[in-house]
């Protein structure tokens, strides 16, 4: 099985990283592998690539695109948060460069296995893979045991969703009835929740399914990937050498928040000081990308 998932910004990540023969990389998202292959061709003939993932579906396919790279590529199924124990186990220490390309891939996006698409029956999971959390949580465990105030809470704060009482008021009166148990049983729950007029919801110029502001919250709390993040930025401090350099692949404004502040922080100097957006051209081919940030920064003494 070949990916799908178009990488976003490419060119742009590997002007800022500048990968050399002989270096060492740490890629902390493998989805497809269009990342650590660029790195890899970057970094010949000797340099060297660790990828992580979560996903052992998106390990696999890439296990047969890098076959080639054997020798000069290892892939580890680990969450990025641990980043810097898995890259001392591997002899990787101290890291040249690290990329963080966030969130989850078109193939994770179209597996209805995992639960993250709301036009698609499937179990309400949402974890991008087993090792995404520490506690086995699932969406279905939210929508099905914690309190309204406690859903609310998260649809406003991870979705910024306008109906977020609605919602979690509907979900309540729902799972009364019977356990919310599938992606489209959530779906009728919000379908059902939404004012007759606004069923097809406006962002901006663009038409959005009401579902996707709840599909989008319940993903962040399940992944706990604010959280992972924060983690992932304290332990790459540890890795990398003085001079060497972490990108961040953002697609939400709290995300690129986390980034920011930790960019302008002790430990570091921001070299992007306005995160870089995809081009026109860009979000054409790939409408996707419309919402990347890219930040970089540099590890100082
Ligand atoms: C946007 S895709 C990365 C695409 C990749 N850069 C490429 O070139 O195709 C994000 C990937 O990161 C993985 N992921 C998300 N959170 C993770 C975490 N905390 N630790 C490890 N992998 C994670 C997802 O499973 C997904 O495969």
């Amino acid at each position: 099985m070949t990916t799908s998932h178009i990488a976003v910004m490419t060119r742009e990540v590997m002007d800022l990283l500048q990968p050399r023969s002989g270096g060492r990389y740490l890629d902390g998202t493998l989805g497809g592998g269009t990342h650590a292959e660029e790195l890899l061709k970057a970094s010949a003939p000797d340099g060297r690539v660790l990828s992580l993932d979560v996903d052992l579906k998106a390990i696999e396919r890439a296990q047969t695109r890098l076959a080639a790279y054997e020798g000069r590529w290892k892939v580890v199924e680990e969450n990025f948060r641990h980043l810097d124990r898995v890259a001392t186990e591997h002899g990787m220490v101290p890291l040249d460069g690290i990329l963080l390309d966030l969130g989850f891939s078109s193939d994770e996006l179209a597996d209805p296995t995992k639960g993250l698409s709301f036009l698609k029956d499937g179990p309400l999971d949402m974890r991008f893979g087993p090792k995404a959390n520490d506690d086995g949580l699932t969406a279905a465990d939210i929508v099905n045991s914690w309190t309204e105030d406690e859903i609310e809470r998260i649809l406003r704060m991870f979705g910024e969703e306008r109906y977020a009482r609605r919602y979690a008021h509907g979900v309540i009166q729902a799972r009364r009835a019977s356990r919310i148990i599938g992606t489209l049983d959530l779906v009728a729950v919000i379908q059902k929740a939404t004012p007759g007029s606004r069923r097809t919801l406006k962002d901006g110029a663009r038409q959005i399914h009401p579902a996707t502001r709840t599909f989008q919250a319940l993903r962040i709390v399940v992944n706990d990937e604010f959280e992972s993040l924060k983690q992932a930025i304290v332990a790459s401090a540890k890795v990398l050498r003085p001079g060497g350099r972490l990108a961040i692949i953002t697609f939400h404004s709290l995300e690129d928040r986390i980034v920011k502040e930790a960019f302008h922080g002790e430990g570091w100097r921001a070299i992007t000081k306005k995160p870089l957006v995809p081009s026109d051209d860009e979000i054409r081919v790939n409408p996707r990308s419309r919402s990347a940030k890219l930040r970089v920064a540099e590890r100082v003494e």
